[in-house]
């Protein structure tokens, strides 16, 4: 288990990213299916947040989601059990050493995976060698510049910056939604098709405003808290300030958020 990954594995973080995959499912998921037959590989597919919709999807499909963090794939395979979802296995494995044949797959589906990753040419390297000639990769990424809400506050906005910074200085990159063209394009798939996918709520969506921002997008900035101040990145009272005032922005009638998430398709 990678012991810089910006999230962490924690209980809250693995509510999270369920939390996450179920405000958005439609959103990234919709044009998502996989043909009776075929063989999808998930890297970095963590507590199964996506599988159980990828495998529910595409219940003719067989899937394979890997993750470096053995309890995060144990806790996958408990949660496609609770599921009755039977076209489902899971292993631990790094994303850059795949213990799996060339060609063996399909499709890849990685979903909030390659900002992580100090690396993600390296990684795309290791995916392009499992996937079949023909066969598909599809990425889901967020950017986390591409965020703006009201109201917009220095502290709040102070936060959200450290996060940004934090995930940086660590080796990853939570700005990596842009950059996902010229990263499969460079690593050799061909037919690269990136779609931004934007999500916004105001009060008059309440339900969505509460999933996305609530127990989605602010949990993470607070799971940044120990390495911003450790790192000085800002002092604590501007960081609770700024957790407050996001807290704040899903439930006063004139908050809004807005996110864009990027999605690519590519062929190998
Ligand atoms: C933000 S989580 C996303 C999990 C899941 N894809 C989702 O959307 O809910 C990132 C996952 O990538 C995994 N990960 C990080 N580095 C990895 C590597 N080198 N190989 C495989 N998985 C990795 C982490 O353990 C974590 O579970």
């Amino acid at each position: 288990m990678p012991a810089d990954y910006v999230h962490g594995y924690s209980q809250r973080e693995a509510q999270r990213l369920h939390d996450q995959a179920a405000s958005v499912r439609d959103l990234l998921h919709h044009d998502t299916a996989f043909a009776p037959g075929e063989l999808v590989l998930e890297p970095g597919c963590g507590v199964g947040a996506q599988t159980v919709t990828l495998a529910a999807d595409s219940p003719e499909a067989s899937f394979i989601g890997v993750d470096i963090a053995c309890e995060s794939a144990r806790e996958a395979r408990r949660l496609v059990g609770t599921r009755g979802l039977t076209n489902v296995e899971f292993a631990s494995a790094d994303i850059y050493r795949l213990p799996f044949r060339e060609a063996q797959f399909d499709h890849v589906f990685l979903c909030y995976v390659l900002e992580h990753v100090p690396d993600p040419d390296g990684a795309l390297a290791s995916l392009r060698r499992v996937v079949r000639e023909g066969g598909t990769i599809t990425v889901i990424e967020g950017d986390h510049g591409s965020c703006y809400f009201h109201p917009d506050t220095p502290a709040a906005r102070a936060a959200w910056k450290c996060l940004i910074d934090v995930q940086a200085a660590i080796g990853g990159d939570s700005l990596i939604g842009r950059r996902l063209y010229p990263l499969l394009a460079c690593a050799g798939f061909r037919e690269v098709a990136v779609s931004p996918r934007m999500i916004y709520a105001d009060a008059s969506r309440p339900a969505l405003r509460h999933s996305f921002v609530a127990t989605t997008i602010t949990p993470m900035v607070e799971g940044a808290r120990e390495q911003a101040l450790a790192m000085g990145m800002i002092d604590e009272a501007t960081w609770e300030q700024g957790i407050r005032e996001l807290h704040a922005i899903p439930e006063g009638g004139e908050g809004t958020f807005c996110y864009t998430f990027f999605k690519a398709v590519a062929r190998r």
